[in-house]
């Protein structure tokens, strides 16, 4: 039988690629967004029931939870910029932590036992040893990192104490557009690397700045785990299935375990663009880890395998994205 599912933050990047994906599986979807970064020309693209409004608004979520009867929501809605939240932070706790205890309680009044959270590599902040695995202590640098990491822990303690089962996915840095080239990200504010690298190839920025030459890396210049959007989405199938199939709550890491130097990444990305776009050589910014990848056995436990592990695939899929959206700006 078909499970309803409400995806929320999902007429934004990661949440749209999502929702299609487990649209195809056995799940119906519904989205609730309130716009402030995902868009409109989506939702009507992915034409699933949609609910405009704040995940923190009880009546909001009242009203949605009344009109049938859900199985699981997936928690995408978030402010996402480590940098905004260091000058921000307010807005970082507001909207990322203290929603989301109205949200359970709203779960919890209507009987929605299952929620998958999108947490982030950053709640770990520098690690002492690499690969990091979900066991490693969390000493997160921002008001962002801060944010997703007592939500964590209010999930971990709420939800349980009140009977819902949890999958907490801790993602590192998503990467590309839908293999169809359908869905992607679509704001022109998102600061990831392989988008900013993208907007350079198409001139649609002056250059990319590389923020710190002096970490104790390779090359100079921070690792990062980048992992295409697909094989987190598959993530997420997969963590539902496992919740339906009686798993216990879970927090899991979604990388490939490879780290790559943000220079290589430039590399990678000047040389699928074609574009020898500028890059300048700055200092460390605030906020920012120096060096991290994942340990992700634990996530092959339930069935996850990477599909799209390629540096060039990732830039590829993300620089067709880009070149396509910036031709027919919505
Ligand atoms: N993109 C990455 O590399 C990355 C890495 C780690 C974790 N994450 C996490 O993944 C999630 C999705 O990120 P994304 O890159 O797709 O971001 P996004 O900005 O594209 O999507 C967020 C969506 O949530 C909506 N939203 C925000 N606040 C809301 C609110 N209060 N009520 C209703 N809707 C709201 C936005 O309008 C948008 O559609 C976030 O939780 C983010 O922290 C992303």
């Amino acid at each position: 039988m078909n499970k309803n599912v409400l995806v929320i933050g999902g007429c934004g990047y990661i949440g749209s690629i999502v929702s299609k994906l487990i649209s195809e599986k056995d799940y119906q979807v519904s989205l609730l967004d309130d716009f402030s970064t995902g868009s409109r020309q989506v939702a009507s693209q992915l034409a699933f029931p949609l609910y405009e409004g704040d995940y923190g608004d009880e009546q909001v979520l009242a009203d949605i939870f009344s009109q049938r009867k859900y199985d699981a929501v997936l928690l995408f809605a978030a402010s996402t910029s480590v940098t905004e939240s260091l000058q921000n932070p307010e807005q970082y706790y507001h909207n990322n932590f203290f929603k989301v205890y109205p949200l359970l309680k709203m779960m919890k009044k209507f009987s929605v036992n299952q929620i998958i959270f999108s947490s982030t590599a950053a709640v770990y902040g520098d690690v002492e040893h690499l690969p990091v695995s979900e066991l490693s202590p969390l000493r997160p640098k921002s008001a962002y990192g801060r944010s997703k990491m007592m939500s964590e822990l209010l999930i971990e303690d709420l939800a349980s104490q009140w009977g819902m089962k949890w999958v907490i996915l801790r993602y590192f840095n998503v990467a590309g557009a839908s293999v169809d080239q359908q869905l992607g990200q679509r704001n022109t504010q998102a600061n990831h690397l392989m988008k900013v690298c993208a907007q350079a190839a198409l001139q649609q920025r002056p250059k990319v700045e590389v923020f710190g030459t002096d970490y104790q890396t390779s090359d100079g210049s921070g690792v990062r785990d980048f992992i295409h959007v697909h094989d987190l989405a598959q993530a997420h199938i997969l963590s539902l299935d496992y919740l339906n199939k009686g798993g216990g709550s879970d927090t899991f890491n979604v990388g490939y375990g490879q780290g790559v130097t943000v220079l290589e990444t430039i590399k990678a990305f000047q040389k699928v663009s074609g574009v020898d776009f500028q890059v300048e050589y700055g200092d460390r910014r605030a906020g920012d880890i120096g060096c991290i990848y994942a340990d992700c056995q634990k996530i092959k436990k339930i069935g996850w395998s990477a599909q799209y592990n390629d540096l060039e695939f990732m830039a590829k899929s993300t620089y067709l994205w880009e070149k396509k959206v910036c031709k027919t700006p919505q």
